[in-house]
């Protein structure tokens, strides 16, 4: 079973995937989304969205546009880089996405238009490895659909997938409307895996600790990962806790004996920030962060206002250690299963 991180826009850039692999990693981290277009625009940020670290072999890219040429173009350029492959973004419902026909957009216009995009961008890397570039996977984020999704539709839907070539399908499963307060359907998966033994199928939603990774194992037996978003940004060791759960994988959060310093690693990713962001993104970075994390704690809510509210990264730093002073008990974190 493989544990991957999952992309997340402002949050999986490289100062929060060191967070990760200071834990001992995971299987797959896929980098925050990257726009085609700006990236072939070559702006001045778009190299921070081109740091390839902790683990630049595990790296997967994903790509978000509305238009298949550039996502192709775009491919090329990142297929030149280190990492397992490149992932299409067919599952962000954003309304400001959606309206513009990419992420989940690309599930709902024409399935003419859409498989068109997506050999287009598997030419790009088949290219790409003839050039004697490393070969890249092509994978797909998705959804289940809009609201008028039907297991036949996604399951049409993902053929077409697989006959242009994507090798591995990540089903995130609820509708383009449905809110993350409805339960995600783990059952949609295993039908998806058992549907296309062929290609690995990895589960996402609603996965944050280990009652809910069981389960959704117990519920998906047939899928190959299980990606998870939100419990990761609050709390960046899960996947040590977690694979301490699978058999014939042992985390390194043993040798640590599941103790960490909440406060130095909160220090070190502002530090992080600074270095592998550029200034401007600095304040909504740490608010993105910040806003998971500090739900970690003994008063998680004060803490969170007060992260929210620094003017800059040094009141940031200098709130945190006002919070720790205040509640020393919390500053030793204390992993589970460890
Ligand atoms: C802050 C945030 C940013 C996200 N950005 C992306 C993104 O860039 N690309 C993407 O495919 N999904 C994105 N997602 C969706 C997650 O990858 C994931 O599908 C969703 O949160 C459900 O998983 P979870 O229950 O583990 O959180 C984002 C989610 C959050 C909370």
């Amino acid at each position: 079973m493989k544990l991957l991180l999952a992309p997340m826009d402002a949050i999986t850039h490289q100062a929060f995937r060191n967070l990760v692999g200071r834990f001992g990693g995971c299987d797959e981290y896929f980098n925050e989304m990257i726009n085609a277009s700006s990236l072939l625009n070559d702006g001045p940020w778009e190299k921070f969205y081109l740091f390839e670290g902790p683990e630049p072999q595990k790296l997967v890219w994903q790509l978000t546009d509305k238009n298949g040429s550039k996502m192709a173009e775009a491919a090329r350029i990142l297929a030149e880089k280190n990492g397992i492959g490149i992932d299409l973004n067919m599952g962000c419902s954003a309304p400001q996405i959606a309206k513009t026909g990419a992420g989940i957009a690309w599930m709902t216009k024409p399935l003419s238009e859409t498989c068109d995009m997506v050999r287009k961008v598997k030419s790009a890397l088949e290219n790409a490895a003839k050039d004697g570039f490393k070969a890249k996977r092509l994978s797909v984020k998705l959804r289940l659909g809009d609201e008028s999704y039907t297991e036949e539709k996604l399951h049409n839907f993902c053929a077409m997938l697989i006959e242009e070539g994507v090798q591995m399908i990540t089903l995130h499963a609820r509708t383009q409307k449905q809110k993350h307060s409805r339960p995600s359907n783990w059952q949609a998966v295993e039908n998806l895996a058992l549907r296309f033994p062929e290609i690995p199928v990895v589960l996402n939603g609603d996965v944050k600790d280990s009652v809910s990774f069981e389960t959704a194992q117990k519920t998906a037996p047939h899928t190959q990962g299980i990606m998870i978003a939100t419990a990761a940004a609050q709390k960046p060791w899960i996947f040590a806790e977690l694979k301490n759960l699978i058999p014939a994988e042992t985390s390194n959060c043993n040798e640590m004996q599941g103790l960490f310093d909440a406060e130095q690693l909160a220090l070190d990713f502002i530090d992080d920030v600074e270095k592998f962001q550029p200034e401007v993104f600095w304040k909504t970075r740490l608010q993105r962060f910040f806003a998971f994390y500090c739900l970690n704690f003994s008063f998680g809510h004060y803490f969170q206002s007060q992260m929210l509210n620094s003017a800059d990264n040094n009141d940031a730093r200098k709130r945190l250690h006002e919070y720790f002073e205040k509640c020393p008990d919390d500053k030793i974190f204390k992993l589970k299963n460890c």
